[in-house]
């Protein structure tokens, strides 16, 4: 899957483990599904997921890990990656305003994406296929892009990766059914009846259209203006969510929260983000008894080295190297929510305690471990 700020890759265990304790095949809605990392490991878990996100690649990526049925799709899909891995070059949108006026990718790959994702444009398929094929592509990308992982800025010097050829492979699919949206959070929240809501929110100003804006581009295809060195796509500039606002944003949650019909919910939020971790248990008290669960983390990689632009200027901060991920556990029953807590914690030392032995990460981990629940 794609390099995603704020992804919960490592999460993924402990946040399964705390659905699963309130009980087997849950339906869950994942209102800012990103990655879909999130629904496809509850989905493999044997939950019914409903993911929802208001950018188009996104809800694409949904629709490949969540929504498409494997026994459907995963056949048809590999063979026809097969032919578009074929594919020679033509350069295009993609390398002129990516590889040339900007370096997100090499020339040779930018062609290959170019000419497959017109390849694509032109196949008789059904929408679900087509994410299918356009997470492929995108996924291909994003191993031989030229980043620290966020599309606000390139490296100085290409990446080694940028080098490899573009490689398209079959998503993971996952067999059996689920939902993909592509909603505001705030109409989506009250929009299905669920046992359990996870939501997973921006934390801070940083947009996502902005970040990611190449995927939502080849997304798209719709070949729009680009400006600055970033060449974003002119509509991010007004592509707005009240969760990236430090004004908004704890209105914007307090309705969320309002209109969420779950008898359950989880919130993952930040120590670094808009809302503090006493805001938000104020506001998930009127739902029910709540446990947090605090989680050490080491920050992004961009965070740690700097971020330059094409003239090799550093125009990202190296900021603080660690952070705290919190997850807040929401029951009328307050023991359901402390059985759900132990089993992140549990779920989170099984991982801590699977990291190669005696590496610096795995020593401090398990000095983590011990104070993670406050
Ligand atoms: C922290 S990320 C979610 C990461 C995801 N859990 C994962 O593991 O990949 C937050 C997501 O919220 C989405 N988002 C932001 N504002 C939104 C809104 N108003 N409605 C729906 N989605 C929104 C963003 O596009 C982004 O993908």
């Amino acid at each position: 899957m794609i390099k995603y700020l704020g992804s919960k890759r490592l999460l993924l265990d402990a946040i399964g483990a705390a659905v699963d304790s309130f009980g087997e095949s849950r339906r869950v809605l994942d209102l800012f599904s990103g990655t879909s990392r999130v629904g496809h490991a509850l989905k493999r878990r044997g939950h019914y997921v409903i993911a929802n996100d208001h950018l188009h690649f996104a809800a694409n990526l949904a629709r490949t890990y969540v929504e498409a049925d494997g026994r459907v799709y995963r056949e048809r899909a590999a063979r026809l990656i097969d032919e578009l891995n074929e594919i020679e070059g033509i350069p295009g949108y993609v390398t002129q305003t990516f590889c040339t006026e900007a370096r997100y990718f090499r020339p040779e790959n930018g062609m290959r994406i170019d000419a497959i994702r017109e390849r694509i444009e032109t196949l008789d398929v059904d929408c679900t296929l087509k994410a299918i094929l356009l997470t492929s592509l995108i996924e291909a990308a994003d191993r031989v892009d030229s980043t620290t992982g966020v599309q606000m800025a390139y490296l100085k010097e290409w990446a080694k990766r940028a080098y490899n050829p573009l490689s398209m492979r079959l998503p993971e699919i996952l067999d059996g059914p689920g939902e993909a949206h592509r909603f505001d959070a705030l109409d989506a929240a009250g929009a299905f009846e669920v046992d359990l809501a996870y939501l997973d929110p921006p934390y801070n100003q940083h947009r996502y259209i902005g970040n990611y804006h190449v995927w939502e581009t080849i997304t798209r295809w719709d070949h729009p203006e680009a400006y600055g060195i970033a060449r974003k796509r002119i509509q991010a500039k007004d592509h707005k969510s009240p969760f990236n606002s430090k004004r908004e944003i704890e209105g914007a949650m307090r309705q969320v929260l309002e209109r969420l019909r779950a008898k359950e919910i989880i919130v993952s939020f930040n120590n670094e983000g808009y809302l503090s971790r006493e805001t938000l248990e104020e506001m998930l008290a009127d739902y029910g008894h709540v446990e947090t669960v605090a989680i050490d983390f080491k920050r992004y990689v961009g965070a740690q080295i700097g971020i330059y632009n094409l003239s090799g200027k550093k125009v990202g901060r190296v900021g603080r190297l660690r952070n705290i991920e919190f997850l807040f556990i929401v029951s009328q029953d307050p023991d359901a929510a402390r059985h759900a807590a132990a089993a992140v914690i549990r779920a989170e030392k099984k991982r801590r305690d699977a990291l190669p032995k005696g590496s610096r990460a795995r020593v401090t981990a398990a000095k983590i471990a011990e104070g993670q629940r406050e």
